[in-house]
């Protein structure tokens, strides 16, 4: 697996936020279910590591992933937790070498062409535009793809079923990121038949 084959594996990436572990497994099964394969964890709780573990270990389908990988630490945390990729918000070159060295395919963000050209450098092309919506959205990644079209991202921050086709329909977009399909209170009320409904809207998108 590269990081260009798991963007291309679904039009969208859920971004989860997962408060309990017990709902780690359910969750990610009906996201799965829903068509939605590659899943983002982020590191931004308590149950998100163990959750990484067991997800990895009940539902073999899913290609799971780290993100809200921010230092050493959490690159160490997610490592160890068996994450098949990265995701950062943004990209400090001490962390992208680090995450590089390790050989998992990572994920860096960025919303600049200096950024993007940074990461060039080191021979990255698939990269997260992070915060999508508040960076410019679709007519910046439109600017960006003018002097720099070998570049693929994945959009991600306010993107949402009402904008994801117009990120979609642009030619150096591969796939998008977002929370919309797992919101925080479906979770809680483990209506998982809902969020693979949403799931499985958001993977026909494309
Ligand atoms: C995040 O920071 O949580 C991700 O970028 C997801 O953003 P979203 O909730 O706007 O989809």
């Amino acid at each position: 697996m590269n990081i260009e084959k798991i963007m291309n594996t679904s039009p969208v990436i859920p971004v989860m936020v997962i408060e309990q572990v017990k709902d780690a497994v359910p969750l990610a099964k009906a996201l799965v279910a829903g068509g939605l394969r590659v899943l983002e964890i982020t590191l931004r709780t308590q149950a998100a590591l163990e959750s990484i573990r067991e997800i990895k270990a009940a539902v073999p389908e899913a290609i799971v992933g780290a993100g809200t990988v921010i230092n050493f630490e959490t690159l160490d945390q997610a490592l160890n937790a068996g994450s098949e990729f990265i995701v950062t918000p943004g990209s400090t070159p001490t962390l992208i070498d680090a995450a590089l060295s390790s050989g998992t395919p990572i994920l860096p963000g960025i919303n600049s062409p200096s950024e993007a050209m940074s990461l060039m450098e080191k021979g990255l092309t698939a990269l997260k535009f992070f915060p999508a919506e508040a960076a410019g959205g679709v007519p910046m990644l439109k600017a960006i793809g003018g002097p720099l079209p070998q570049i693929s991202f994945c959009p991600t921050g306010g993107v949402g079923p009402h904008n994801a086709r117009e990120y979609l329909a642009l030619k150096n977009v591969a796939c998008v990121g977002g929370s919309w399909m797992a919101p925080a209170q479906l979770v809680n009320e483990g209506n998982w038949q809902e969020i693979e409904r949403l799931a499985a809207k958001a993977a026909s998108l494309r």
